[in-house]
């Protein structure tokens, strides 16, 4: 469910000259008001953080020289502005913007206070809606973006297994963002100041993997002309990333098992052993369970390893999280192409959605990678993505191929201001009102991130 937070019937009026009968209409409908008359005292108000509705009287408190310090005021993201003015203020260039860039309306002078009121109740509704999630940074668990149900289960999870010191084994297809996921439990944990280091378990050679993961002593081999430290003692008070865990060589896991039973390593042709204490979290795409039963892995270690269990979910099973991927890796690399590129083409969008993602995450950036380089009409068609054959055979109408083009050109302005709708609102040369109001209609609007003690 998607929540909003909760609207106070608080209001702040910025005013030099107030009017005591909009006063007395306000606090017959139980608004809570506060006048001010500087731009400090705006500051301070805001400075407390909870949501407010907000009444700028540009007649009193408008002056040209003070116009950068009235935007910032204007720009506080905590409260809803209406503007009120007379229609000659707004003849003048600066007025009108700051009322277009930060207010959610405006009412022209002379109005009638109940007007007001029900203006400013709107802006402070549409405020407590809050930023839509997609783009809000909150949603995103370090790198990773997403924002449908099982990636905010899978943001829920970091945060919780990040504050414990016990093994985190992380299962999912390949390219779903094990890495990532690990790299965040590990940069929201304790140990996020000491080394994150990480080892591919599958890449190592059985007979080279001791030496890697443990070190060891000068002399301890031919070859070995000095000291060298290993993987292990190397993330001695952070985190050990054992990637590819169902890779490792049979041979390899009785060592490694000793290990996380002791903690303790001997360096090779070391006489003592070292006490280390690393956090340990594994990932693999194999799955386990069959290895196990084909005598391929040794139950002990899994077990060992497989305290807290991640499940990454494949892409194919993230909805409307495909396109914004999509759109999040068009942004990040766009300016690879050799033409402004406006965004993805219906069909495009279709057959994101039918195709089954087989390399997920990595698959998707590398299809749109190479498509923003390709391509050579202003969006990205199916064809760039190769994905013409998902492609399904009902036309499209022009409606709804310029809604996705709309839809797009918001979701795109959005991630370019992190998610700023002032700003995005100035790049696509409409109001603030409207942009809130086009999100809504596109059902854009997302509430807060879950709670994360669920
Ligand atoms: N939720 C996400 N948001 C943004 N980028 C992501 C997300 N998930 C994965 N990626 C990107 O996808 C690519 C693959 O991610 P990662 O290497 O973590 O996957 P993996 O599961 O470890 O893959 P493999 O099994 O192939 O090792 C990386 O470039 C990563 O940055
Ligand atoms: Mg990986």
């Amino acid at each position: 469910m998607q929540k909003t937070k909760a609207i106070t019937r608080r209001v702040i009026y910025f005013t030099r000259d107030p009017a005591p009968g909009l006063l007395a209409s306000f606090r017959e409908r139980e608004w809570d008001v506060e006048v001010v008359g500087s731009v400090r005292e705006v500051r301070q108000f805001a400075q407390g953080g909870s949501l407010a509705g907000g009444l700028v009287d540009l007649s009193s408190v408008f002056e040209p020289g003070e116009a950068a310090a009235l935007e910032t005021c204007l720009a506080m993201p905590n409260i809803g502005w209406v503007a009120m003015a007379a229609a000659t203020h707004l003849d003048d260039a600066i007025p009108r913007r700051l009322v277009r860039d930060y207010c959610f309306d405006y009412v022209t002078l002379p109005a009638a206070n109940e007007r007001i009121v029900d203006t400013v109740g709107h802006a402070c509704g549409m405020i407590s809606l809050g930023e839509p999630a997609c783009l809000d940074t909150s949603t995103a668990e370090g790198q990773m973006i997403g924002t449908c149900d099982a990636m905010y289960a899978l943001f829920r999870a970091v945060r919780k297994v990040a504050t414990t010191n016990a093994p985190v084994f992380i299962s999912g297809e390949s390219g779903t963002g094990k890495e990532l996921t690990a790299a965040a439990i590990h940069a929201r944990s304790p140990r996020r100041d000491a080394p994150f280091v990480a080892i591919n378990c599958g890449a190592i050679p059985a007979q080279l993997l001791q030496s890697e993961l443990f070190g060891y002593e000068r002399g301890a081999f031919t070859g070995a002309n000095q000291r060298r430290v290993g993987r292990v003692e190397a993330a001695n008070g952070g985190t050990l990333f054992l990637d590819e865990i169902g890779d490792l060589p049979f041979e390899s896991q009785a060592s490694l098992l000793r290990f996380l039973q002791e903690s303790t390593i001997s360096r090779l042709g070391g006489d003592g052993s070292i006490d280390v204490d690393v956090r340990i979290i594994s990932a693999t795409h194999v799955d386990m369970e069959a290895a196990i039963e084909d005598g391929r892995f040794r139950a002990d270690l899994y077990h060992r390893l497989c305290v807290l269990r991640i499940d990454e979910p494949p892409l194919r099973a993230r909805g409307k999280d495909i396109e914004l991927l999509a759109l999040y890796t068009l942004e990040r690399y766009r300016t690879d192409a050799s033409r402004r590129l406006y965004g993805f083409a219906p069909d495009a969008i279709a057959a994101m959605h039918r195709y089954d993602w087989p390399g997920n995450v990595r698959e998707l950036i590398n299809r749109v990678r190479r498509a923003i380089v390709m391509s050579e009409t202003r969006t990205i068609t199916a064809e760039d993505l190769e994905l013409s054959s998902y492609v399904t055979a009902v036309p499209i109408t022009l409606a709804r191929a310029r809604e996705t083009a709309e839809r797009q050109a918001i979701e795109l302005a959005l991630l370019r201001h992190r998610g700023r709708p002032g700003d995005a609102a100035r790049e696509l040369s409409i109001s603030r009102t409207t942009l809130y109001r086009l999100l809504t209609s596109h059902g854009m609007r997302y509430g807060d991130e879950p709670d994360a003690a669920e």
